[in-house]
């Protein structure tokens, strides 16, 4: 078990999804400027402050949780509070960051030659079946990232990438899931069109969403493979597949990544 003291700054959804895979919460504090963001957490030993300059002391890990726009502000506040114990006590904390487009470079800039790794997760975390992508900046020793590693494993699986690769990677697994969320939307409004209920419609395809991620996950077969499993010729499945050929749905999904990409790139704060 991971016996290191984390603030995390911003109580928000990823905050949150963290605080409930970490399992000592005595070694937690959360930091958030909204005093009422922190009232769920009281009577559960964890340690909560609005001063982020607090949690930045105490904490060993620091996970920044708050959007990119706020990233600069809360930087700033760290700096400009002369942080209380000598310099080079900030250099011996490991700060996470799990903002989109947040490069390592831009926290470097800001807190001096610090251990950053930038880290983006996903929604699912919530209930530890997360996907996260792991990279570490230029001061960031492999015992960091073996900390970063088991922090966010405890919320589902984790992956090392190099920076450069991490755009893609919020384009596909941070982004991900509404990419599913919308697929099963569009099969729920299918089920309630051909008369089902919405309730059984939405049963179908939640079952049917979680079992072709597990079979294929479990298998190790490929995708097309289990695809062509299911499709036989002239059947149900094939009728429905060439009107998802013939109106181009693969490429457009591929357009739609790429295109988040683009969003994500325009995004970089270096
Ligand atoms: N949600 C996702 O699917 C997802 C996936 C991967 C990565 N991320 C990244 O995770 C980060 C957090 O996302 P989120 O969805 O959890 O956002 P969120 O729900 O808005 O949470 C951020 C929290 O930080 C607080 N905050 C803002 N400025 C602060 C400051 N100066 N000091 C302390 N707290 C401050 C916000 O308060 P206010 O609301 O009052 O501003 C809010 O409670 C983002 O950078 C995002 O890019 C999110």
């Amino acid at each position: 078990m991971l016996n290191k003291k984390i603030a995390i700054i911003g109580a928000g959804k990823m905050g949150k999804a963290l605080i409930r895979g970490l399992v000592c919460p005595k070694n937690i504090m959360v930091s958030d400027k909204d005093k009422s963001k922190l009232k769920s957490f009281a009577g559960k030993k964890i340690k909560t402050t609005t001063c982020n300059i607090k949690a930045v002391e105490w904490g060993e890990v620091i996970i920044l949780s708050v959007k990119p726009k706020d990233m600069d502000d809360v930087l700033k506040g760290i700096v400009s509070a002369r942080f209380a114990g000598p310099a080079s006590a900030l250099k011996r904390k490991l700060f996470i960051s799990i903002a989109a487009g947040i490069k390592t470079s831009f926290i470097e800039k800001r807190l001096g030659h610090v251990p950053v790794i930038r880290v983006m997760p996903n929604t699912p975390a919530l209930i530890c079946e997360g996907m996260s992508a792991i990279s570490p900046g230029r001061f960031a020793k492999s015992r960091d990232e073996h900390i970063a590693g088991a922090i966010f494993g405890s919320v589902g699986s984790v992956m090392k990438f190099p920076e450069r690769d991490m755009d893609a990677v919020t384009a596909l697994s941070g982004s991900g899931p509404a990419y599913f969320f919308f697929l099963m939307e569009a099969l729920t409004l299918a089920g309630k069109r051909m008369g089902i209920s919405n309730k059984d419609s939405l049963a179908l395809t939640l079952q049917t969403a979680l079992g072709a991620a597990l079979l294929a996950k479990k298998t190790g077969i490929p995708p097309f493979k289990l695809r062509e499993m299911v499709t036989s010729k002239g059947g149900t499945t094939e009728a429905a597949l060439k009107i998802l050929g013939s109106s181009r749905v693969k490429e457009a999904i591929i357009k739609a990544v790429i295109k988040a990409k683009k969003r994500s790139v325009e995004l970089c704060k270096n």
